[in-house]
């Protein structure tokens, strides 16, 4: 029989495509989310999971719930014997967090005790947990690799990341059976290449793929580019994108060596690889044969010059690797965004 994992915020970006990577390696995840930034679809279900499981030929067994909802979890378990939870759940927005900071301590923070005492008392001791590379604060040197020193965050939603990892940690120290894997990302980019799911944020975007996306596709006129006086080669920040397949595929890898594991085990999820700025934007360009027109801008508050990944440890450990290059990243993320000109809500 399959083995069941639930997936807390499984209608999201990272979520949605973890969920289609688990049912293709044969598990049975059962999906929660409390649709805060998912799209309901016309059954009611959340249009990203509809789409997923018109790829994947099956039903996905989904449950609204919010993981204040202690009493809900507790029939969900009781219902269900899963043998691991992947925990995507959370808020995200970095500037959010800096106004809302007693809103992030309580989803993030509350949220997370709170699934790890109902897994506690049901029995189920194994978790993956979506960190993020934001743990380690400017970087002391590069690439960042899991022995760099963590918890220089400059904004809540970092501090919520790095509490939650201590908080996992100390409770696989204190009991035996808990085994946990820390999964810290780069930034993940592009969507599935069926074109029919992908990221879809709410307003503004705050990150810039969809950003350039959606300048490419004519939502916006112009990027703002912040800041191009960092020393990098051409002044504009580095980052280490992702392709979210290779991402959510380090999910199955994770929930392979959890069982083969003991304790809390930390990796990066990344590539190895940094791109500017301007580099993404003339990628984005070739993938997509649209101008994006940028304009320079101030620095924003917090972001560090560059960030990328030492991820030979998830290589050794977990067996697992990066497989697409930039060109693929951006080639998918097109082929989403111009199919959905406008994310899950009006498309075709
Ligand atoms: N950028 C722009 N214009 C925009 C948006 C971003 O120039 O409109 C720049 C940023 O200054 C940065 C780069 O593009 O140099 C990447 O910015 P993102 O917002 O896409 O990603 P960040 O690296 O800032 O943040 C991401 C996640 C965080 C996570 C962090 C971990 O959004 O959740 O990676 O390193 F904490």
């Amino acid at each position: 029989m399959a083995e069941k994992i639930l997936v807390t915020g499984g209608a999201g970006y990272i979520g949605s495509h973890s969920v289609l990577e688990l049912i293709e390696a044969g598990y049975e995840p059962v999906v929660i989310d409390n649709f805060h930034n998912a799209i309901r679809g016309s059954n009611g279900l959340p249009e990203s999971l509809i789409r997923v499981q018109e790829i994947v030929g099956k039903k996905i067994e989904f449950v609204e719930l919010d993981l204040l909802d202690r009493a809900g979890l507790n029939s969900l378990f009781l219902k269900h014997k899963f043998s691991a939870v992947i925990h995507f759940a959370g808020l995200k927005a970095v500037g959010e967090s800096v106004k809302k900071p007693l809103l992030y301590y309580k989803v993030n923070l509350i949220g997370t005790i709170q699934l790890l005492e109902v897994m506690n008392s049901h029995g189920v001791k194994k978790i993956v947990f979506s960190s993020s590379a934001t743990v380690y604060g400017d970087p002391k040197y590069l690439p960042l690799d899991e022995k760099h020193p963590v918890g220089e965050c400059t904004n809540p939603y970092g501090k919520t990341k790095y509490f939650l990892e201590q908080i996992i940690q100390d409770q696989c120290k204190a009991e035996g059976e808990w085994k946990a894997i820390l999964l810290r990302y780069f930034n993940p980019v592009g969507a599935h290449v069926s074109g029919r799911f992908g990221e879809d944020p709410q307003g503004i975007p705050n990150n810039l793929m969809p950003y350039v996306s959606q300048v490419a596709v004519g939502r916006f006129k112009h990027l703002n580019v912040f800041g191009n006086d960092y020393n990098t080669p051409d002044g504009t920040g580095v980052r280490d994108y992702i392709h979210i397949v290779d991402l959510a595929k380090g999910h199955i890898a994770a929930l392979k060596k959890l069982h083969a594991s003991n304790g809390c085990k930390i990796y990066n999820l990344g590539t190895g690889v940094g791109y500017s700025v301007l580099q993404m934007v003339v990628a984005m360009e070739k993938a997509s044969g649209k101008k994006v027109p940028y304009k320079m801008a101030p620095r924003r508050e917090g972001d560090v010059a560059t960030c990328y990944a030492d991820p030979t440890v998830a290589a050794a450990d977990l067996g697992w690797k990066a497989e697409y290059g930039l060109d693929r990243m951006c080639e998918d993320l097109w082929r989403w965004q111009s199919l959905n000109p406008r994310g899950f809500s009006k498309d075709s």
